[in-house]
């Protein structure tokens, strides 16, 4: 198949129908009449509106959630924020048919209505980003951005989104660290189109900077401070987000994910076909047969997963296998990677190492046999010998990685996330063997295709 035809097969299934795209507009009306009544039957200053993709008409077909912003006037002291933003969300939610309420850096409410989600969420109504004061309150400046900017393109976003889903690159939340909506809808307007934001994969990577607001102009020192801080990071792509100079919009892209766009894009221009879009499902292998066919161990520190949100749990996690890898590795070990995550209730530490084992002994380098000190050392040890004119003796020390890490967390000497610190400690240890709601995520790690770049 051309290029034309896969990407006509894929607009198929991920454009709205008519039917589709009528009940999004009936339900957002309605939905904007309900908040407008019940912010001002509570004698509330409040602008709803809706953000996200639904508002951009960017969303994928069957895919439409709801974000309705609640807009404060920007001089509302924060408390007052949260508290009528919770009173105003839950009033509104009564009218629709079930909600709870989540917590972010403020809480809000999550409700659902005919079938769908809606998100109801306090925040300013700012018209500019010096007003910005909490972390929700650009999506209203975005969404403008985006709806004056993407000039009919929408389809062209759908077909990047569909792409970075398929390719296991689309989200920007902690445990993907992809491309948001946001961004990918920033690089089809500055690029043109989806094939062109593909093509631009390495022009991009090499340019570094995009800046579609062309605030380096307008605003220069803020916007450079941007630069500099995002490079210093070494993120793949400095954003800079067109209604906020002071922030990248893909700070949260990682290396990885964006090195899979990169081979991706390319693998698609030159092999098009649906499968980027829509893979297959791959069937998981056995992560006993892999441990067999590399020869390497799999240790594994496992403890119930703590009541921590995932952007604070996982890089919690993380530090402590950086600090695993670096006390085994001082033990003689080799580290050849780790994975953190969870599954099933279960947090897990992983460590691929090259053995369980040690030697029983150590080499213990002594003095030169004829000083002060070489007496002492030749009284000391049972053991002891010369290799030249230097003393050496033997050392007992624990072979069994089990006895190696006991007294290394004992004597706190791995380096750890400190809100985990205690459950690690106390976590259970597993050798070579993971339970069933792990073995997916030990088969992905060890096989490295949850980096992969082949399949
Ligand atoms: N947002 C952001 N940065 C992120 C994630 C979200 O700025 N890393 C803001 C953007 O203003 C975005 C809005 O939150 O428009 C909604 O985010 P989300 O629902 O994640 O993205 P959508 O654009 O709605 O895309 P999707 O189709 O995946 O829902
Ligand atoms: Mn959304």
């Amino acid at each position: 198949m051309t290029l034309e035809e896969v990407i006509n097969e894929v607009l198929q299934n991920i454009r709205p129908t008519e039917e589709e795209r009528a009940f999004v507009h009936s339900l957002m009306d309605e939905l904007k009449e309900v908040a407008r009544g019940t912010a001002e039957g509570l004698g509330l200053d409040v602008n709803p509106y809706f953000v996200g993709s639904t508002a951009k008409d960017t969303y994928l077909a069957g895919d439409h959630d709801f974000d309705l912003f609640l807009a404060f006037p920007i001089d509302t002291p924060i408390e007052e924020l949260r508290e009528k933003g919770l009173e105003l969300g839950t009033a509104i939610a009564e009218k629709l048919d079930s909600y709870e309420i989540a917590y972010a850096e403020h809480p809000y409410v999550r409700a659902r209505y005919k079938g769908v989600k809606v998100d109801l969420v306090p925040c300013y109504d700012v018209k500019d980003w010096k007003d910005v004061r909490t972390a929700v309150d650009r999506s209203i400046l975005h969404t403008k951005w985006v709806n004056e900017n993407l000039k009919g393109r929408n389809d062209e976003v759908r077909l990047l989104k569909r792409f970075l889903k398929g390719i296991n690159a689309y989200g920007s939340e902690i445990y993907v660290r992809g491309f948001s909506g946001y961004l990918a809808e920033i690089l089809v307007i500055k690029y043109g189109s989806f094939l062109e934001v593909l093509k631009n994969a390495d022009f991009m990577l090499r340019q570094k900077v995009i800046d579609p607001g062309n605030w380096l102009r307008k605003e220069y020192e803020t916007a450079m401070k941007t630069v500099k801080r995002e490079a210093e990071e070494d993120r793949p792509l400095v954003v800079i987000d067109p209604v906020d100079p002071r922030r990248n919009v893909a700070a949260n892209l990682s290396w990885e994910k964006f090195g899979r766009f990169y081979f991706k894009a390319r693998g698609f221009i030159e092999g098009p076909s649906a499968e980027f879009f829509f893979p297959s499902e791959r069937g998981i292998g056995n992560y006993l047969e892999e441990l067999r066919r590399k020869g390497t161990h799999l240790l594994t520190l496992t403890f119930d997963k703590p009541n921590l949100i995932d952007d604070i749990l996982l890089p919690q996690l993380e530090r402590s296998a950086r600090g695993f890898e670096r006390a085994l590795s001082r033990e003689d070990f080799t580290v050849l990677g780790w994975d953190v995550g969870h599954s099933g209730g279960k947090a897990f530490i992983m460590l691929e190492l090259d053995r369980l084992e040690r030697e029983r002994v150590r080499i213990k380098p002594g003095p030169e046999f004829f000083t002060e000190r070489g007496w002492d050392f030749y009284r000391k040890n049972e053991r002891v010998w010369l290799v030249g004119k230097r003393l050496y003796a033997e050392k007992k020390t624990d072979e069994h990685i089990v006895d190696i890490l006991g007294k290394l967390l004992e004597k706190n000497q791995v380096a750890m996330g400190k809100g985990i610190r205690e459950k690690v400690k106390r976590a259970e240890i597993l050798l070579d063997y993971v339970p069933k709601e792990l073995e997916k995520e030990a088969y992905l790690f060890l096989s490295r295709e949850k980096w992969g770049l082949r399949e």
